[in-house]
């Protein structure tokens, strides 16, 4: 099959699923990340006939992008702060939303010796992005699943860095020294929140990195503030990423907690998405 009648066949494969920027995007990858083209190569060469394995590999992907499957888990890895990461369906695909909180955190704090937990770290692309930046960092992250755990010690080995990996429930674990700064991104979307959401997400990323109960939406953050209680540093950081419909009751629960002072950011899309309090 010419290379330029699969664009044609893929475009119409996936029209019902994917708007046609998003099927440019995916055919994009399907150029460069499949058959190592770039795609200028693609517009000077619409009549390259795919061989077996080429064609095998494009049929593979496109019958998994029918499915609804998201391309990240079918390739097996996404970008995350300019970094490739492994993913795969045990832990969330890195969001561009959390490069943003990433950024800031790292806008904020130097390279000197500071301690750093995140909790909640999925394919670790907090810690491991950190590490890279901020060498003198010694960092930990925290999880409950342990073959995102795995995923998450591939990925570290992917960047040449070494995390503190602690496979544990937040609920229940205890065992942690004093740390200058903790980070997470927890699961914050409620329950009721899941009709608006696509099917790419809900039939193929994990339930428990997403969501929680409408009836205790803030679990983790509440569970997050009573370990700053202890194991915060005074003058400490926590930064936070959020459910925006939550910003006020998030306020309302630090000042429970006696953090006086909170700063709030927005995401690319303009929505409060970014906590910071000081301890
Ligand atoms: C929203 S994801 C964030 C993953 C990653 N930090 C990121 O930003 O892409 C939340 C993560 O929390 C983990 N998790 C859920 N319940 C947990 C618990 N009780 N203790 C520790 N981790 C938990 C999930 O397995 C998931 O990896």
């Amino acid at each position: 099959m010419k290379i330029s009648d699969f664009n044609s066949k893929f475009r119409s494969d996936l029209t019902e699923l994917y708007t046609v920027d998003e099927v440019s995007s995916l055919f994009r990858i399907v150029l460069e990340e499949l058959l190592s083209f770039d795609t200028t190569q693609f517009y000077l060469k619409p009549d390259y006939i795919l061989n077996n394995t080429e064609l095998d590999k494009v049929n593979k992907f496109t019958n998994e992008l029918k499915k609804g499957k998201p391309f990240q888990y079918v390739i097996g890895e996404t970008r995350f702060y300019n970094y490739k990461f492994y993913v795969n369906d045990s832990v969330l695909i890195p969001r561009i939303e959390t490069e943003g909180l990433v950024d800031w955190i790292l806008r904020e704090n130097k390279d000197s010796k500071t301690t750093v937990i995140d909790f909640c770290s999925g394919s670790g692309c907090i810690a491991i992005t950190m590490k890279m930046k901020r060498k003198k960092w010694n960092i930990s992250a925290l999880e409950i699943d342990k073959k995102a755990i795995d995923l998450a010690k591939r990925n570290s080995f992917r960047h040449s860095v070494e995390i503190n990996y602690i496979h544990a429930d937040i609920f229940s674990w205890n065992n942690y020294d004093e740390v200058d700064i903790i980070i997470s991104n927890p699961p914050y979307v409620v329950e009721s929140q899941k009709k608006n959401m696509k099917v790419n997400v809900l039939n193929f990323e994990p339930e428990k990195s997403i969501f929680v109960s409408d009836q205790n939406p803030l679990i983790f953050y509440k569970r997050i503030f009573d370990i700053s209680k202890l194991k915060l540093k005074e003058g400490g950081l926590l930064y936070f990423e959020i459910n925006p419909k939550f910003k006020n009751a998030l306020i309302s629960l630090s000042k429970k907690y006696s953090f006086s002072t909170y700063e709030l950011k927005k995401d690319i899309f303009r929505r409060n998405r970014y906590f910071k309090f000081q301890k």
